[in-house]
């Protein structure tokens, strides 16, 4: 960056976020999320001081361990899961020493009361009253944990003047709109509203959160952005991996409850929504929440043209063989679960009407890619248009969101030579060469704004339960049926055949993401 730039680097946050000495309780810490993701997140948090001065990190589990068997277990995880490596002996030891265990049953009175003497016991009135509950149990956990620390008096609902407790939800926060719900007058039985943060992890991403700076901060691109230059949008979250060992979880879920539901949709919203009247948290979730309820409702028989679903069959990555979805450990061989879906969506609204969002996300595909594709409108059938026809690819603007992150421009341009040739070129920003290889984890970020008590990056009870409600729909038009044979494909391919006749019904193709750019 020139000095320049530099200069005109414009800081939003200063003041505005307080890091005030808290403890972090973890449910559920004997959990995967506890030693791939939260640990080393707090840990990096520590390694750049983000971390108040002091804080504590507990451990909340059913079997019994010592503080230096939990630690050394936490250290064992993070020399296998860490984004940085070698990671510092000295450093972790001294983000260990404040790193504690106990033991207890979710649903137990007196593990609550040993917990608040744990907490008590650290000395410090503020690392006994301001505490971030981590909630990364098994959901059907949430309600009564929760429950529990309120009657033990850690998480008080009513404001208090000098300290805080906050809850952090994990997904998935229910299954339905009408279990979220649920779910969320249990919640607010004994936290307020403003004490609950339900992740999305999509949020935490640097990419997730630039596409409303992009959008905002820019005049050139808002101008375009909208039904009078845009001819559609694709959404793509593919994964190359598999459900692996995750089949009996993904028969309950499938893609639509594991990705559609919050990743998706969460990244539709934040594409399409109208400007918040303020940066505060609660302007941008009441955007979202608008946007998400201006996606035309989808009647059960609109269902059939609207969406596909797709499963994944024997097939080949990178020359290694995979197994059919039906043939995953824990997965009903004969099972109809989703692998893949596709989604045609319209927004009923000023802005939107009439273009067309499509969006996809599957497991087993080529490649792990996630972007969004404004594609531009073709020019008039004059000029070039005429001579070329269908060949002259119409502009377009791609958020790379994840990896090799960044934001290109395609635009048609002449070929050097006395001939008159045209085709795409691109202009590019990547992440790398304009920042550097400075990749934090989304968890990162998603817990130092929990601790500052930052609630913009977190779903609203309305917006989960609004997302929800697209999902049942979607749901109810499928109700039971099988997959029908163009909605199989072959683990590295691009998914079904179906999907490819979606788009081709408007006269539109997928624009695959590249692997490299
Ligand atoms: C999770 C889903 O929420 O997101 C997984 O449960 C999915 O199935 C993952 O693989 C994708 O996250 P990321 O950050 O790797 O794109």
């Amino acid at each position: 960056m020139d000095n320049l730039d530099e200069l005109l680097t414009c800081r939003l946050d200063f003041g505005s976020k307080a890091v005030e000495p808290c403890s972090i309780v973890i449910f559920g810490a004997s959990g995967d999320l506890t030693a791939r993701k939260l640990i080393p997140a707090l840990y990096h948090l520590f390694l750049e001081k983000q971390l108040p001065n002091p804080f504590r990190v507990i451990g909340f589990a059913r079997r019994e361990k010592s503080d230096a068997a939990w630690r050394e277990e936490l250290n064992q995880a993070l020399q296998q899961f860490s984004r940085t490596k070698p990671v510092d002996a000295a450093k972790w030891t001294a983000f260990a020493a404040n790193v504690h265990y106990c033991q207890g049953e979710f649903s137990d009175a007196a593990s609550y009361q040993k917990l608040e003497r744990q907490l008590a016991g650290f000395g410090v009135e503020a690392l006994r009253r301001n505490v971030l509950f981590y909630l990364a149990t098994s959901p059907s956990q949430f309600a009564e944990v929760v429950e529990h620390l309120h009657k033990a008096e850690l998480l008080r609902r009513h404001e208090e003047k000098n300290f805080w407790q906050r809850v952090v939800v994990e997904k998935p926060f229910g299954h339905d709109s009408a279990s979220a719900r649920k779910l969320n007058a249990e919640l607010t039985r004994f936290a307020h509203e403003k004490q609950i943060f339900r992740i999305d992890h999509y949020l935490g991403k640097e990419t997730v959160q630039n596409i409303l700076m992009f959008r905002f901060s820019n005049a050139i691109f808002e101008q375009l952005w909208g039904r009078n230059s845009v001819d559609h949008v694709q959404i793509t979250v593919s994964e190359k991996h598999s459900v692996g060992a995750r089949g009996g979880y993904y028969e309950e879920a499938g893609a639509i409850r594991d990705m559609v539901q919050n990743h998706l949709l969460q990244v539709l919203a934040l594409v399409a929504m109208e400007p918040p009247v303020s940066l505060e948290a609660e302007s941008i979730r009441d955007e979202k929440v608008k946007l998400l309820k201006s996606i035309r409702p989808l009647l059960s028989v609109q269902v059939a043209n609207q969406i596909v679903r797709g499963q994944y069959l024997d097939g080949e990555i990178d020359g290694q063989p995979r197994p059919a979805y039906r043939k995953e450990p824990k997965v009903n061989p004969a099972s109809n679960v989703e692998t893949y879906v596709a989604l045609k969506l319209f927004i009923d609204n000023w802005r939107w009407s009439g273009v067309p969002f499509y969006l996809r996300t599957g497991k087993n595909l080529p490649l792990s890619a996630s972007e969004v594709r404004v594609q531009f409108r073709p020019t008039p059938n004059v000029l070039f248009a005429a001579q070329c026809g269908p060949k002259l690819d119409a502009n377009a603007i791609t958020l790379r969101l994840q990896p090799n992150e960044g934001i290109s421009l395609r635009f048609n341009g002449k070929i050097p030579g006395a001939s008159m040739r045209l085709r795409p070129v691109r202009m590019h920003f990547s992440y790398d060469s304009e920042f550097g290889a400075y990749t934090p984890e989304a968890y990162e970020r998603l817990l130092l704004e929990a601790i500052c008590g930052d609630a913009t990056l977190f779903i609203r009870s309305d917006e989960v339960e609004t997302a929800w409600g697209i999902v049942d729909a979607i749901r109810a038009g499928w109700d039971g049926t099988s997959l029908a044979e163009k909605e199989f494909y072959a683990a590295g391919t691009w998914g079904p055949v179906a999907a490819d006749e979606l788009l081709a019904k408007g006269g539109h193709a997928w624009r695959n993401p590249q692997p490299i750019t």
